[in-house]
């Protein structure tokens, strides 16, 4: 039997990414396709831009499906919230916008609940029971709450606030905060730190996982990280939120 297959398609505060993915195993069947996330990221040049990777996927059959994770809060087919990425995005029929655009249907969720997905589907949180939350760090935190393998939805725990600097915790705490402040593994885990405790203290899950491109450099920040509850990297690192979208499309 040819087994499953879907276009994901990950937009983030910094690129474009796709790939085909095969949904039996929750791997990638093609080079990921990336392009820069364009400049204030407004609604018309993302479409641009998912169409540019859409097509360098060249995948011409159109039962297949195609998900699409965005990096904001996402109901009922509508961007809620802009943190990133153009103000346009606030209360838009996203969903909409980029069918019309692309002429064919979508799956349309948040970047970092279709991680959890992919994590929960064939990942580190593959079988695990309990409080599973999953935290992308980025460009922005993203989060995804998981509980007996069914996902919450829309957490936005990265703009938790942090009371006494009057800015929030991915302002704070995101890989692009280590970026900006060229701050050093041990100086970022100090944030990273503060950020777990305060999850862990809020939530008590069973274990966190960490996505997000920095995954790749677990080993350099992980183990630095002092907390009772089990801390880990994505399986799927920065392609979870591609093979997450792409598995939208199995409901
Ligand atoms: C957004 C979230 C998103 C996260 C990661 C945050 O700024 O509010 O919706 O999941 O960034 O991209």
């Amino acid at each position: 039997m040819a087994s499953k297959t879907a276009v994901g398609i990950d937009i983030g505060g910094t690129g474009i990414k796709g790939a085909l993915v095969d949904l039996d195993k929750g791997e990638l069947l093609t080079d990921r396709v990336k392009v820069a996330t364009p400049q204030g990221a407004e609604p018309q040049d993302v479409l641009d831009a998912v169409k540019e990777v859409f097509a360098r996927l060249e995948v011409t059959d159109t039962s297949v499906p195609l998900g699409v994770a965005f990096p904001a809060i996402v109901k009922n087919g509508r961007t809620l919230s802009a943190a990133n990425v153009s103000k346009k995005w606030v209360d838009f029929e996203a969903e909409k916008f980029f069918e019309d655009g692309l002429g064919r249907g979508i799956h349309f969720a948040n970047d970092a609940d279709v991680a959890g997905i992919a994590e929960v589907r064939y990942g580190a949180a593959r079988g695990k029971d309990g409080l599973v939350l999953l935290t992308t760090l980025g460009t922005g935190i993203g989060s995804a709450l998981l509980y007996d393998g069914v996902l919450i939805p829309n957490t936005e725990l990265g703009h938790l606030q942090r009371a006494e600097k009057k800015k929030d915790a991915e302002f704070y705490a995101a890989y692009s905060a280590m970026e900006r402040e060229e701050l050093d593994w041990k100086a970022w885990a100090e944030r990273l730190q503060w950020y777990y405790d305060h999850l862990e203290l809020l939530f008590s899950p069973d274990l966190f996982i960490v996505g997000g491109g920095v995954s790749k450099h677990a080993d350099d920040f992980l183990p630095l990280l002092k907390l009772r509850t089990p801390i880990v990297p994505a399986v799927h690192r920065n392609n979870a939120g591609i093979i997450g979208a792409a598995a939208l499309a199995l409901g």
